[in-house]
């Protein structure tokens, strides 16, 4: 029988920061995961990488007199080692402005052309005189239009929430270069999703690639009865940091079109250093793919993502798990509050990351809801599972023998018992519930300190009559932590 083979990802960092503990979150969700299909004995490739395309890039390297290049050298290097630092490696982290990216985002491109899903319209936006360049909403600020609150984002309001375009905003300002901004036109490419409609529907909704919950989301929220699905904008006007669409000259594919892309060039370059077709991935209906990411991306990866592949003839997901966001101490990570950690800061502070590891995995149970990491919980779990139910197992009974007893002992029926649980705790790691994993786990670990609890190899060990007792003791704890370990 062929071994299953699994493609995994998690979503590419924005190059322009630091790993934080929020994307921990995700990479640890992926990492776990990766290990125990390989435990599985599947074969599989983690993949992932920097997503390097867009206007912050460009201005970056404008402010620090380097290259775009130069800035993704050096901060792939930063994020690999971060995660490095935490116990997550991929089998390839790459760029999404590797060469390969570029051939196969023109490879897509074409087959969207081909398939008659390409139109093109002017669109008025606003350009900074200063900077030379047009402007994302999260580059515009100015005085809300509603309530007239100072000093808002350009797509909504944090004083009243209401949502309105930049160019809605009084006395808009460009967060670049202070300047006035000024309106422009220019012309945009778009795809038109709608095209797609009937495949977007039963992929969404009915092939099992997201949770019954997300695919109630995406139906009310963009596949709604009666109104056709919105062109998506794909182009942006020079000057842009990104890969020039062909026959467009001065003008770029978005970012978010590259980004999702950057999943298969990175396959194709993981592959490539050991000689054999990444592309094989992407094409073979007999590998599973699965994409880790967050909330906030799920309609990139659900709606515009598979519309590519599918136009292009690559194989779609196989499921895209999607986390919620991670709280600090009940709050919005805030670098204010001290919150919005960095990984490298956590690695410098003593902090072990296993305990974030396994704190995370504690948490995670596979839904899209929210997860706290609360430093009083946190606390608790490692002294008390981690210390007080695993390792405490192994200390206070590793040290009282000399050798363990000859055959295994009767230990009341607990290996095997614990042994069965195998099982349920494998179809919660598949099904990304590393909560219930972990809960199932140390239930089996208090079943476990039961047993030495009552046979007190402490007391045992004062006399010399019951050796062969303490032996026998010590033999099934040690024997039970083994398999704690492995789980
Ligand atoms: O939201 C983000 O952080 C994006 N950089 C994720 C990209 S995922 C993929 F599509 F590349
Ligand atoms: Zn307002």
């Amino acid at each position: 029988m062929p071994t299953t083979k699994l493609l995994i990802t998690s979503a590419l960092p924005y190059i322009n920061g630091d790993i934080h503990i929020g994307h921990l979150v995700e990479h640890i969700q992926t990492d776990v995961f990766v290990r125990f299909q390989r435990l599985m004995g599947k074969t599989v490739l983690a993949i992932c990488g920097a997503d390097t395309h867009g206007t912050a890039t460009m201005i970056a390297a404008r402010k620090a007199g380097v290259s775009e290049q130069q800035i993704i050298e050096r901060q792939v290097a930063r994020h690999v080692a971060d995660l490095a630092g935490f116990d997550v490696t991929y089998d390839r982290y790459g760029s999404t402005d590797a060469p390969d990216n570029k051939v196969l985002v023109e490879r897509i491109w074409a087959a969207l052309n081909a398939a008659g899903m390409v139109a093109t319209r002017d669109v008025t936006q606003l350009f900074d005189p200063v900077a030379g360049t047009f402007l994302a909403d999260r580059f515009v600020k100015g005085t809300c239009p509603k309530c007239g609150a100072a000093d808002q984002d350009g797509d909504n309001c944090t004083v009243c929430g209401a949502t309105y375009a930049p160019t809605d905003l009084k006395d808009p300002r460009s967060t670049l270069s202070g300047a006035k901004p000024e309106l422009k036109s220019a012309r945009h490419w778009f795809v038109e999703l709608e095209k797609m409609r009937p495949f977007l529907e039963q992929w969404t909704q009915q092939s099992g690639a997201v949770a019954p919950a997300i695919a109630r989301w995406i139906k009310g929220a963009f596949l709604i009865e009666g109104e056709p699905l919105r062109d998506w904008d794909v182009s942006r006007p020079a000057p842009y940091f990104g890969f020039e669409i062909p026959g467009a000259p001065g003008n770029f594919f978005y970012v978010w079109v590259d980004a999702p892309v950057g999943y298969i060039a990175a396959t194709v370059e993981a592959e490539r250093a050991h000689g054999r077709d990444g592309l094989a991935w992407w094409t073979d209906p007999a590998v599973e793919i699965h994409h880790n990411i967050g909330k906030d991306i799920t309609y990139f990866h659900t709606l515009f993502w598979p519309a590519m592949l599918k136009a292009a003839g690559f194989q779609l997901p196989t499921r895209v798990h999607i986390h919620g966001w991670l709280t600090v101490n009940g709050a919005k990570m805030s670098k204010r509050d001290g919150t919005f950690i960095n990984a490298r800061a956590w690695l410098d502070s003593g902090l072990d990351p296993a305990g974030l590891r396994y704190y995370l995995a504690s948490k995670l149970n596979g839904s899209a809801d929210d997860l706290d990491l609360n430093f009083a919980e946190y606390q608790a779990k490692i002294d008390a599972d981690l210390v007080g139910k695993v390792v405490n197992l192994a200390s206070r009974t590793a040290r009282f023998v000399p050798a363990l007893a000859k055959s295994y002992p009767d230990d009341g029926g607990r290996f095997a018992a614990a042994a069965a649980e195998s099982e349920a705790i494998a179809a919660a790691y598949a099904r990304l519930d590393t909560a219930d994993a972990v809960r199932r786990i140390m239930a089996l670990a208090d079943r476990a300190n039961e047993y030495v609890e009552a046979a007190a190899p402490w007391a045992l060990k004062k006399d010399p009559g019951k050796a062969e007792e303490l032996a026998r003791c010590c033999t099934v704890a040690l024997n039970l932590f083994r398999q704690l370990c492995v789980y």
